[in-house]
């Protein structure tokens, strides 16, 4: 009986809105402490190559002393390795709404370089025009509204700074969405269910990607909410994109 509700939650949860929020961040709360366990597990490791592909569309080169975002941060993998990428010599700041993932992630970079930040991607405590660069990896799917996000990241930037969104894909090869297919419905959300205990979570994911705008209609939207050259590439067979352009001056 339990296990119908939360099913249906989570299947309810994907379509977005309100219960999309209330239901991820508390999903959130609750893998968090075996989230990058079963992060790198499930992943075979790629999503640490995927992250680094992310930073270096971000171009913080340009601006080594600036100060960024890491959004939708999780347990801060995508800021620590920012923080540790030689001559990085900025600030970031890690906002997420669920605590016990911003503290799972603590120690992994040093505070006067990295600083978690308890908050909503639809509110950012943030002023306008205040970052030189804003990233967010496998996050943005996850938040109830897409706009309502693009909007308020587009908001905090400096004219002509960068915005790298990493997100899965759905691929289009034929093969490979088969393949891909039986692996996020059928083995991921068996392995994620025993080892995180929560049964629904990663039935969840896949289901979210399902959802989530196929590329051309992400960088349509990143375009509607202001940003400029938004271009994307395409990561391991289509499985997951990066897409990035850059406030407009
Ligand atoms: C799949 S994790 C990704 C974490 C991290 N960026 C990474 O690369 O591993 C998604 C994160 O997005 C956060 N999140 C989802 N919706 C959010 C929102 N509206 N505001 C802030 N954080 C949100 C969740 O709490 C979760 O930590």
């Amino acid at each position: 009986m339990h296990e119908t509700l939360d099913e249906r939650r989570a299947e309810a949860a994907a379509q977005g809105g309100e219960e999309k929020r209330a239901y991820v961040r508390t999903v959130f709360e609750q893998i968090a402490p075996r989230y990058d366990l079963l992060n790198h597990l499930l992943s075979f490791n790629i999503d640490r190559r995927w992250r680094r592909r992310a930073l270096e569309l971000l171009g913080w080169t340009r601006a080594p002393a600036g100060r960024y975002l890491d959004l939708c941060a999780g347990t801060l993998d995508v800021g620590a390795q920012l923080a540790g990428s030689p001559g990085f010599a900025g600030f970031i700041l890690a906002a997420d709404f669920a605590l016990p993932m911003l503290q799972a992630g603590r120690g992994k970079a040093p505070g006067a370089v990295l600083a978690p930040v308890a908050a909503d991607a639809q509110r950012l405590p943030i002023g306008d025009a205040t970052l030189d660069g804003a990233i967010v990896a496998f996050g943005i799917r996850n938040v109830a509204s897409l706009d309502a996000a693009l909007a308020e990241v587009h908001r905090v930037l400096v004219p002509g700074a960068r915005f790298v969104i990493l997100e899965f894909t759905t691929p289009r090869a034929w093969i490979v969405r088969h393949v891909y297919h039986l692996y996020f419905h059928h083995v991921l959300p068996l392995i994620g269910g025993i080892i995180s205990g929560h049964r629904t979570a990663y039935r969840y994911l896949p289901q979210s990607v399902a959802n989530f705008p196929a590329e051309p209609e992400l960088a349509a939207r990143m375009t509607a909410a202001g940003f400029s050259g938004v271009t994307w590439e395409p990561l391991s067979l289509g499985i997951a994109a990066i897409h990035s352009g850059h406030r407009a001056g």
